[in-house]
């Protein structure tokens, strides 16, 4: 970005690729969480400072094609708009008519949000031309584009690897400080390098556990994916999540770790998923079989507290338990807890363990750097070519 500032960009059409897919209330159509769109604030008010016309785009959700009301980017202009304290024009198309004379109307230093990319089948389309021609349209609304949206950096989307490919461009901010921050965890990272893994599925994961087990120290696993750990261990997980074609996986995975993964010695066992069932503290290797695993147990915080407590470099993703409910997020708050205790670099992957930070009311700025890509960071810890950066390095 410093490289387009330094060029000039008064008076320019600067297209800006965010990442504004933001959690809505289902009900009202609040945002509920708008961790992303501060995040792309020092990057679009570098350029309205330097007095461009920016034009932003962005998905929400994953619409199919075609325009769906419940998924439109309106409400996300309003915020963007208050956050900035400059009023945000909005497009209700993404590249027609309504596209191109908002374009048209700005002044310098004034800044648009179109409509939701993904109401146009070329934007996530497999087919090169598709996608191309859908390119085509949007790199004629601009004469330079930035690319902030590091939470879609994994995507080979007309917006993210087509446009720069059109018109000169440039990582923004955010991409910037994520690739910075995430590169010292592929590169060297101090040691012990202890990583955190939870969410629901190991399948989800296998890729990044692959990648990680022969660079950390310690690899510690909870959430819903520990129970296919847990009966690859031999033990009975009851009710729990289980993807029953992963345990061999698992079996080798443990067998193949050398000591390096723990896995969880308690677990808050519930007898139904809902926010008021009836729950214990059991056993890791003794749930009972009509009881499923909702959290991790207070002697397994401890335990994960202890070695978090010795690293010097922390990796987060996943949360431990259902935090979303009151009597299954102390597993999840007390690991996230030790983590802005640990007298080390804290980096916490994006999506919901991120959204877990902010709902328990965490203090943001005790940890090194909270992500905002949920499969991007993890993508980029496999070491993978992601189409939108591979897309600026040239
Ligand atoms: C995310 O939420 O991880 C990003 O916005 C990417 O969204 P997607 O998984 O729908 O491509």
């Amino acid at each position: 970005l410093d490289d387009l500032l330094a060029e000039g960009v008064s008076g320019r059409r600067v297209l800006v690729r965010a990442d504004l897919n933001v959690p809505l209330d289902k009900q009202t159509g609040a945002i509920t969480d708008d961790g992303r769109i501060r995040a792309v604030l020092p990057t679009l008010s570098a350029l309205t400072e330097a007095g461009a016309k920016v034009v932003v785009f962005s998905h929400l959700g994953r619409p199919k094609g075609a325009p769906d009301p419940q998924y439109s980017l309106r409400p996300v202009a309003g915020r963007l708009g208050e956050l900035l304290g400059v009023p945000v024009s909005f497009a209700e198309d993404t590249v027609g008519e309504s596209a191109r004379s908002t374009v048209d109307a700005l002044a310098d230093g004034q800044v648009a949000l179109l409509e939701n990319l993904r109401f146009n089948k070329g934007e996530t389309s497999k087919d090169d031309a598709e996608r191309g021609a859908f390119a085509d349209q949007l790199a004629a609304l601009g004469e330079a584009y930035v690319d902030d949206a590091f939470g879609a950096v994994h995507r080979k989307h007309a917006s993210v690897h087509d446009v720069p490919a059109r018109l000169p461009h440039v990582a923004g901010r955010l991409v910037l400080r994520e690739v910075e921050v995430l590169s010292r965890l592929t590169g060297e990272p101090e040691r012990p390098y202890v990583v955190v893994l939870g969410g629901s599925k190991v399948s989800d994961k296998l890729a990044v556990i692959e990648a990680l087990l022969p660079k950390v120290d310690k690899l510690l696993i909870g959430g819903g994916m520990c129970f296919t750990f847990l009966k690859a261990q031999g033990h009975e997980v009851g009710t729990s999540l289980l993807e029953e074609e992963m345990v061999g996986t698992c079996r080798d995975l443990l067998a193949r770790a050398d000591g390096k993964i723990l896995l969880p010695v308690d677990v808050v066992a519930a007898d139904a998923f809902a926010p008021d069932a009836a729950h214990d503290t059991v056993r890791a290797d003794a749930i009972p079989s009509k009881r499923l695993g909702l959290d991790v147990g207070p002697a397994t915080v401890a335990a994960f507290a202890e070695v978090i407590g010795t690293a010097r470099t922390v990796f987060w993703n996943g949360p431990m338990g259902v935090f979303e409910m009151p009597a299954f997020a102390a597993g999840t708050r007390g690991v996230a807890e030790a983590i802005t205790k640990a007298d080390a670099f804290t980096v916490v992957g994006g999506g919901d363990s991120a959204a877990a930070v902010r709902a328990l009311g965490l203090d943001e700025s005790s940890f090194g750097h909270i992500s905002t890509g949920g499969g991007a960071s993890l993508e980029y810890l496999e070491g993978k070519t992601l189409p939108g950066i591979a897309a600026l390095e040239d």
